[in-house]
């Protein structure tokens, strides 16, 4: 039997100072690479979880420079949903507009406009813009029976496929128009612009951006029977990148399923492990990027319950520079434990429990003796178990589920964009202290102090 010694986590160690010239926090360059092909500003990505990342979040999070990943506990259409809304979201052409018929009616229109949150709609027959409905012309109608046609623009100011930024703005300035259909040579609709998105891209300098300008998204599969068709589904919605989720990374099923949804020439994650041979199992099979943590997570249960885990900490520090980019997952919960991550050689950071009670996660607000708050749960939890069967149509055996997560009610806590401040405030003023610029130097300059039970309480808030 072998038993291994000295292996840590957070609250075990600090970081050691040093002689700095970094003199301020906003010196720094929080850059990273998520993968290899994928660059954010600042290490930060939201879990795919159900109380945690659909679009809003996953907006918030690209918008400030790092990434969210839509969770995959719902039917293949909704998280294809979730993740086409992201990619509308900044793009300044609209590849696909939703459209509307001549014949439809005001009621139908307003009921898209509650579904899709769009408020003007292009007019197309047989694929021909002949015209365009917004807002002005329908919201304050008030027989719901008239038809498009009658309320719609007919000379629309279009512009043809490649218009650029400079282009659309004074088109939109000079006819003092919010949306601009592109049309090609037999004025088949092929795109918009939108002013909102134009004033959007202009106000977020460091969002996580395509090569389109879109914000960036991940989307999650697992490797139950629908994973190869969701796969292809996040494809073609135009994910960035697929997170192959499974609690036990070490699988052989695991690596076949990141061996095969490599083949469709998308960026893989694949997770979840937390020492070398699991990384370098998931590197062979063709991910990358590992996700890298077992059972440190707020809402888990994989330690009391099946006795299996490792500390958090020092599965980072052996998960890491071993040729492939790493994200390391769960644990996090104050701005500390995200600094002591990427020194210890995470590229990336996940985090769920800190995100969700947020505006941005999904889910409603509930109050109990004059307190607010939202529901965080894990997801091998027994009703995100019997939610997923209801969602997904998959039979589900609950008396003979064994739960490996919790679920918790957390305080609301306002706009996730504070929380996103305080944890890089902890790690740009940790990378000031270790005399580093970048996110390489600071892994390099990292050293870590081990604290004995009488430092631990030194280093308590006091
Ligand atoms: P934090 O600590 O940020 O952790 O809330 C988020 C991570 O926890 C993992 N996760 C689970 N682990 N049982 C587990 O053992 C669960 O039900 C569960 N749900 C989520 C996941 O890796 C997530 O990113």
């Amino acid at each position: 039997m072998r038993i291994l010694k000295d292996k840590f986590t957070f609250d075990d160690i600090l970081l050691v100072p040093r002689v700095s010239s970094v003199n301020s926090r906003w010196q720094v360059d929080t850059a990273t690479h998520l993968t290899d092909k994928i660059k954010l500003n600042i290490p930060l990505v939201s879990s795919n979880m159900d109380t945690v990342t659909e679009h809003v979040m996953a907006i918030a999070l690209a918008k400030l420079g790092g990434v969210g990943i839509i969770h995959r506990f719902n039917s293949i259409e909704s998280e294809v949903e979730e993740i086409i809304r992201v990619k509308r979201e900044q793009n300044i052409v609209i590849e696909k507009p939703y459209v509307v018929s001549r014949d439809i009616t005001i009621g139908q229109i307003k009921e898209m406009v509650n579904e899709k949150k769009v408020s003007s709609f292009p007019v197309v027959e047989k694929g021909k813009l002949i015209g365009i409905i917004t807002r002005r012309d329908f919201e304050f109608e008030e027989d719901l029976g008239r038809k498009a046609a009658e309320l719609m623009t007919k000379d629309v100011i279009t512009s043809h496929k490649g218009t650029s930024l400079e282009e659309a703005k004074k088109l939109m300035a000079k006819y003092k128009i919010e949306k601009l259909p592109l049309v090609d040579k037999e004025n088949n609709l092929i795109g918009m612009i939108t002013s909102k998105d134009i004033k959007l891209l202009d106000g977020y300098s460091k969002a996580s951006k395509d090569r389109n300008g879109r914000l960036i998204v991940g989307g999650s599969i697992g490797i139950g029977s629908d994973y190869l068709e969701r796969a292809k589904a996040l494809k073609e919605a135009e994910a960035d990148f697929i997170v192959v989720d499974v609690a036990n990374g070490y699988l052989q099923k695991t690596a076949d399923v990141v061996k095969q949804v490599k083949k469709l020439g998308i960026e893989v994650i694949a997770g979840n492990v937390a020492t070398k041979e699991g990384v370098l199992n998931l590197k062979k099979a063709g991910a990358d990027c590992v996700k890298v943590g077992i059972g440190p997570g707020g809402a888990c249960l994989t330690r009391p319950v099946a006795g299996v885990g490792y500390p958090q900490l020092s599965a980072i520090i052996e998960c890491a520079n071993n040729g492939i980019n790493i994200m390391a997952d769960g644990g996090i919960v104050k701005s500390a434990d995200f600094a002591k991550a990427v020194a210890a050689g995470a590229d990336t950071v996940m985090i769920g429990g800190l995100f969700a009670g947020t505006d941005e996660s999904p889910g409603v607000i509930v109050t109990k003796e004059s307190t607010n708050y939202k529901f965080y749960r894990g997801m091998a939890s027994v009703n995100a178990f019997s939610d997923r069967a209801l969602k997904t149509e998959e039979a589900a055996d609950l008396e003979g589920y064994t739960p490996e997560g919790t679920e918790t009610m957390i305080p609301y806590k306002g706009t996730v964009i504070k929380i996103v401040n305080n944890l890089m405030g902890g790690l740009r003023s940790a990378m000031t202290y270790t005399n580093s610029k970048n996110l390489k130097e600071f892994q390099k300059n990292a050293e870590f102090v081990l604290l004995t039970s009488s430092s631990k309480g030194e280093s308590k808030y006091k």
